[in-house]
């Protein structure tokens, strides 16, 4: 049995793990700010049997307390959300990185076994692609995007490894991308083991329904809940991997232990790629709403990408990652969950956010 504290353990993701730790016996420890954009809704409350320590993981001396006992960490506390970042910036760049460097300052006097830090597939940017030729081309630029030219030209995507270089293109992308790199490089230069998971479009029941920054099948939901069409940037068939949060949970379970994971990142995504449209009209069908057709905005927004999905080989190899949870089944469970929810649409809200800027084009 193990002592494990989750920063940001009040969350979506942080509930899940929660819940598989207490399954398998060890003890866990929330720490979390409970931020209103994520926790004004009806969230599910932190399950039972793990204590909550309300703080801001900037708060140096509540941290240090809630790290007593502690012998491994999963770092998951954050600001989530690509294009709020890209205006909250101060809000994200504090939370993320200024929190990330708290943490790890609070570690260095009070060392624990092993961190397993929340990153993000965001990092990439565009994912891989190969040329005519089957050549990789990590290096893209999304310059001549517009309606009807959405797509690379001569481009094909394809499964992203974790070598792909970075290509940070929104705030949050990069507050990621340091905290990554934060907790690999402090931890091991204190002795400390240190494992990144760079997660893909996480779904699942307990989403916050009301954050309208973050998480498609939240947000699609959300609209379809109040009877409005999910609101689709571009022509909808940009792709990405979405994997359900038991597996995820998974995961962060296998993260904590494995030896050869010391020092190292890991995609963590379903192996399987979605267009958002297709996501859409799947949820739409799902929750009985077939008649409400996406809004197409054909308008990208400042930081998106076009494609990206997963290369889960690594995880696979190393962690004894499976991918458990049908797209299906777990469309299926969720909309069962959606039934007993409400949820505050703020998709046009944020969508406002975002022109008032000029963050969208
Ligand atoms: N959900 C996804 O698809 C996804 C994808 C890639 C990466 N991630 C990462 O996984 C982690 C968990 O994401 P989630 O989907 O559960 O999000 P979430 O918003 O549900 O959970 C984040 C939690 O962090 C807490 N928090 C925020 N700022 C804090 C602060 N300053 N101090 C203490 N707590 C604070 C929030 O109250 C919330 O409970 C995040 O690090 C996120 O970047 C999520």
């Amino acid at each position: 049995m193990s002592n494990i504290l989750i920063t940001g353990g009040a969350g979506f993701i942080g509930r899940h793990v929660a819940r598989a730790l207490l399954a398998r016996g060890d003890k866990v420890r929330l720490y979390d700010a409970l931020i209103a954009q994520v926790h004004s809704g009806a969230a599910d409350a932190p399950p039972n049997g793990a204590e909550l320590v309300v703080g801001d993981i900037r708060d140096a001396a509540r941290l240090r307390e809630a790290l007593a006992g502690v012998d491994k960490v999963i770092h998951l506390a954050a600001e989530v959300g690509v294009g709020q970042s890209m205006y909250a910036i101060d809000r994200y760049v504090g939370a993320n990185d200024l929190g990330t460097a708290v943490l790890l300052q609070a570690l260095t006097s009070t060392p624990v076994a092993r961190v397993v830090v929340a990153s993000s597939m965001s990092i990439y940017g565009e994912g891989l692609y190969r040329d005519a030729e089957g050549r990789p081309v990590e290096e893209v630029s999304r310059e001549g995007a517009r309606p009807g030219h959405w797509d690379l030209p001569d481009l094909t995507p394809a499964p992203t490894p974790e070598s792909k270089r970075p290509n940070l293109a929104s705030v949050y992308a990069l507050t990621k991308f340091v905290q990554e790199r934060l907790t690999l490089s402090v931890c091991a230069a204190y002795g400390m083991e240190a494992v990144a998971l760079r997660l893909f479009n996480v779904y699942g029941p307990g989403q916050a329904l009301s954050n309208p920054y973050t998480g498609v099948l939240a947000i699609f939901a959300s609209r379809l809940l109040n009877g409005r069409p999910p609101l689709v940037f571009e022509d909808g068939l940009q792709q990405r991997d979405f994997v359900h949060v038991s597996d995820v949970a998974a995961a962060f379970l296998a993260a904590l232990d494995a030896p050869q994971a010391a020092g190292q990142v890991y995609n963590i995504g379903s192996g399987e790629r979605r267009t958002i449209l297709d996501v859409a009209r799947t949820l739409a069908q799902a929750m009985a709403r077939p008649e409400i057709a996406p809004e197409l905005t054909e308008k990208c927004r400042a930081g998106d990408i076009r494609h990206c999905f997963a290369d889960i080989s690594k995880a696979k190899a190393e962690l004894g990652f499976t991918p458990r949870v049908e797209f299906s089944d777990g469309l299926a469970e969720l909309v069962d969950w959606l039934r007993a929810q409400s949820a505050v649409d703020g998709a046009e809200e944020a969508r406002r956010e975002l022109e008032a800027r000029g963050l969208v084009a």
